[in-house]
């Protein structure tokens, strides 16, 4: 063996002076070829070695002594016995003692100790990893003091750290359990980076150590980790010390050198000398170790060391299922086999065929050419059916969209130049509700459905799309003509129209999306208390806004546009409860023939005017009908009908007019209402009531006036105590059309003076 060396020193020598460039990566001399690869089981990789000859300093030279290989560790020179050398990540294991401290007798407190404290490696290229280790004490009642030193440049920084565990109490019983080391019968801690030496030093027993089944003794040790698993029997036996027979694994993290990369390259004795390697400074930034550049194994400290990595020799192949896989210096490829192509399907790489070629004879290609004739001839009849089917579609969207008036509504209101209305799409609308799913479903009526929707407008608006399920044909072909003017109605206390949709059989409209439900159920719906809860002033500002609102529509436009279906639940209440009237939609403008008259059932039972259900006859008084009913409920807070009371208690109204016939109407005011209401304001209030209630049309009042007295009402309300001359000036002029109002403001005026 011994004569090999010459030669070989020879001929590095001819490549010294062949090549200058790798002369200086040469320099470092490389290890003899005859210095063992093994010891016992453990493979020995320069830069480590067996005797000094063979390693890369004395740092790295290990003994093997009965096929174990050691390693000197600090000034007392502790032999420590290495487990395996991991190269490229820049690791090596050793044994570790485990540390004990045991009660030797229990009435003197003499303690036992093993003699074995720590290791020092401040003279050596190592660390122990903090990234590895973890400090643990094992025992009840344990403290370990961990004195150490931390490398720092050029110098070694002492540092003092403290592990404890008690156990303390019946609750520590059940602390101390499997796989848990939390600080009872067992402690851990994180070593502090860099650490180049410690020592473990236990203190005297914490508290009077008479813990059951204790066997008085405490362990503690610097250990991998990764094979610490706490058993609860670790805390008062000692199985932790005898099943690892006294030593367990600790890492260490070594360094090819105490420089960074940066000035190591710089010098001579640089350890990265193979081709394809790299420097990787350590983590603390104190050192160096080599690795093999991607696609590259071996040994970066050997000239040459680091080899090509033959991917597709590998176990899974390197390559996908049934890819070709062909191996290059620093990597692979996967290509597909011939005739076929690489396609990425979500993420993972496939082969698949090429669409292939073929030479074929001139009958085949007749028969091709005939089949595809065919088969385009078919096509084109299929496509140009599928074009007919679509334009057949379209017209019959164009159907309804004339049928329903809506040319006109559209030269309209491109005339009008206003996008305050707008005409829907089908698709639009079905977009907007999700395909009319059943979670948007505001609400169910008997005209139809109402669905809560979402459609592309600036920024997304939310509306309410009225689906109505069928539709009278006569009013059809005045839809658009009653759109245009419905879309003209602005009004604060009106649910705003803002669109509607004519290219559906029957036409949908779009309306603006008020929040907050409706009046019935404020009143009727929610819990006794909430219903209480409404002061009388907002009972009456309701009112009020309710009243302007239908007066407004009764004076829009001529002939005047009826609601028709006056009731509390056509009254929504947005986000300050502010009122808002809706569904005027469906009323359209007073009929003007007679057929139409006959044919339109309109409004609710309990609110329904009974002079319309003699004449068939909708006005604007049927409207203050309606109306008075809502003002009853606002008042009484009880519902238009009462099915399960006596025959004559039933309707609402008809209760009231009889209280009001025998002077007992407190009975059946709201409690809320008659506290809070002085007793004139309620005498006018229902009053009002009774006259909008008025059996013969003729003598109800106009809802401008309805609305009038109780705009005047609700002023008297707020200020009934100021009742200075303009508020007095004002009341008289609302109050003067009906004579119950002059009355009362005789009253009012007499009582202050005037
Ligand atoms: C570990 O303990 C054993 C015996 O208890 C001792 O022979 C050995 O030297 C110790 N190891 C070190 C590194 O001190
Ligand atoms: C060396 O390279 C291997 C493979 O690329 C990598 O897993 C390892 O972490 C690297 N070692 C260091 C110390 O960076
Ligand atoms: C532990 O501390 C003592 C001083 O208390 C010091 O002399 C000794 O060197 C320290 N041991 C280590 C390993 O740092
Ligand atoms: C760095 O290593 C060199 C030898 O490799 C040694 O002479 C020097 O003392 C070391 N410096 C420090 C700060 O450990
Ligand atoms: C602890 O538990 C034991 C048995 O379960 C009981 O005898 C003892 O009184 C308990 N001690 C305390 C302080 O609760
Ligand atoms: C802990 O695990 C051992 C087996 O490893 C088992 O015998 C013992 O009952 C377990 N103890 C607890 C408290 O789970
Ligand atoms: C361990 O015991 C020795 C004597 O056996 C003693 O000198 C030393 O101070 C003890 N160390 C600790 C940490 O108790
Ligand atoms: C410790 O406890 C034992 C038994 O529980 C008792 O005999 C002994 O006196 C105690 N020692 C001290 C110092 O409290
Ligand atoms: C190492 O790399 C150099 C160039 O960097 C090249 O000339 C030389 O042939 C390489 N050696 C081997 C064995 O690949
Ligand atoms: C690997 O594949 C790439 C692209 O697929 C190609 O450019 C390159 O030449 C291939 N290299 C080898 C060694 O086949
Ligand atoms: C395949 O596609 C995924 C994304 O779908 C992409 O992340 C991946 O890089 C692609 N792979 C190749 C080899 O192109």
């Amino acid at each position: 063996m011994a004569n090999h060396h010459p030669m070989l020193l020879f001929l590095g020598l001819a490549v010294l002076a062949l090549q200058p460039q790798i002369a200086a990566a040469s320099r470092r001399p490389q290890p003899p070829p005859w210095c063992p690869k093994k010891c016992g089981g453990v493979d020995i990789e320069y830069p480590f070695g067996v005797g000094p000859a063979c390693s890369l300093s004395d740092g790295f030279s290990l003994e093997c002594v009965h096929d174990t290989p050691q390693l000197r560790l600090g000034t007392e020179q502790q032999k420590v016995k290495v487990l395996d050398i991991n190269l490229l990540h820049g690791k090596i294991r050793t044994a570790n003692n485990i540390s004990w401290q045991c009660l030797q007798d229990k009435q003197t407190g003499r303690l036992v100790n093993s003699s074995w404290t720590g290791l020092d490696a401040t003279a050596l290229p190592y660390r122990f990893s903090d990234e590895d280790n973890r400090l643990y004490a094992v025992g009840c009642n344990v403290l370990v003091f961990l004195n150490g030193s931390v490398a720092a440049s050029g110098t070694n920084d002492p540092i003092l750290n403290a592990c404890i565990s008690t156990c303390f109490g019946n609750g520590s019983i059940n602390a101390i359990s499997n796989g848990s080391c939390s600080g009872t019968g067992c402690c851990e801690m994180a070593i502090p980076r860099g650490l180049n030496s410690y020592g473990l030093v236990f203190s005297g027993p914490l508290v009077n150590n008479s813990w059951p089944g204790n066997n008085w003794c405490s362990y503690a040790v610097l250990m991998e980790a990764h094979s610490f698993n706490f058993k609860a029997s670790y805390a008062t036996t000692d199985e932790f010390s005898r099943k690892n027979h006294g030593t367990v694994p600790v890492v260490l993290n070594f360094a090819a050198g105490n420089k960074t990369c940066k000035d190591a390259r710089m010098r001579d004795d640089y350890a990265c000398v193979s081709n394809h390697s790299v420097c990787v400074d350590t983590v603390d930034g104190q050192g160096y170790v080599c690795n093999c550049t991607r696609g590259y194994t071996g040994n970066p400290y050997l000239t040459d060391g680091c080899i090509d990595i033959d991917e597709c020799a590998a176990r899974n192949h390197g390559c996908p299922d049934g890819m070709i896989c062909s191996n290059f210096p620093g990597g692979h490829n996967c290509s597909c086999p011939e005739g076929e192509h690489n396609s990425n399907k979500s993420g993972v790489l496939i082969c698949e065929p090429d669409l292939k070629r073929y030479s074929l004879p001139v009958s085949v290609i007749i028969a091709i050419g005939v089949t595809g004739g065919i088969a385009i001839v078919v096509m084109s009849i299929l496509s140009s059916y599928l074009v007919h089917q679509r334009r057949a579609l379209a017209d019959i969207k164009r159907n309804y969209f004339k049928r329903h008036g809506g040319l006109l509504l559209y030269e309209e209101l491109n005339a009008r130049k206003s996008n305050a209305f707008t005409i829907y799409t089908e698709e639009q609308l079905e977009q907007a509700t999700n395909g009319f799913d059943e979670s948007n479903v505001l609400g169910r009526g008997g005209h139809g459905t109402v669905y809560k929707g979402w459609v592309a407008a600036s920024d997304d608006l939310v509306v309410a799309i009225k689906r109505c399920k069928l539709m009278d044909e006569r009013n059809r072909k005045e839809f658009g003509k009653e759109m245009l003017i419905l879309s003209q109605v602005n009004h604060k206390n009106i649910v705003k129209l803002l669109g509607c949709c004519l290219e559906v059989d029957v036409p949908m409209l779009v309306y603006e999306y008020v929040p907050n439900g409706t009046l019935y159920h404020l009143i009727h719906g929610g819990s006794a208390a909430t219903a209480a809860a409404i002061s009388f002033t907002t009972r009456l500002r309701i009112a009020h806004e309710s009243a302007e609102s239908l007066a407004y529509l009764h004076s829009f436009a001529s002939p005047p546009i009826l609601h028709g279906d006056v009731k509390s639940s056509n009254i929504l209440l947005d986000e300050s409860f502010m009122a808002k009237v809706s569904d005027f939609g469906a009323s359209i403008l007073a009929p003007t023939d007679e057929a139409q008259m006959m044919t339109m059932v309109q409004g609710t039972c309990g609110y329904l005017d009974p002079e319309y259900m003699q004449t068939c006859q909708l006005t604007e008084k049927s409207d203050v009908y309606s109306f008075g009913v809502v003002l009853l409920e606002l008042l009484t807070g009880k519902k238009p009908l009462c099915l399960d009371g006596p025959e004559e208690g039933r309707s609402l109204s008809a209760r009231f007019l009889a209280a009001m016939r025998e002077n007992r109407v407190d009975l059946i005011l709201d409690e809320q209402v008659k506290s809070e209401a002085s007793g004139e304001l309620l005498e006018e209030i229902t009053l009002l009531a009774l006259e909008c209630l008025h059996m013969r049309g003729g003598e109800r009042p106009a809802m401008k006036e309805v609305a009038e007295r109780l705009g005047g009402l609700r002023k008297l309300h707020q200020h009934p105590w100021t009742q200075d001359v303009v508020e007095l000036e004002e009341v008289r002029c609302l109050l003067s059309d009906s004579p119950e109002s002059i009355s009362f403001e005789v009253d009012a005026t007499s009582s202050s003076g005037y």
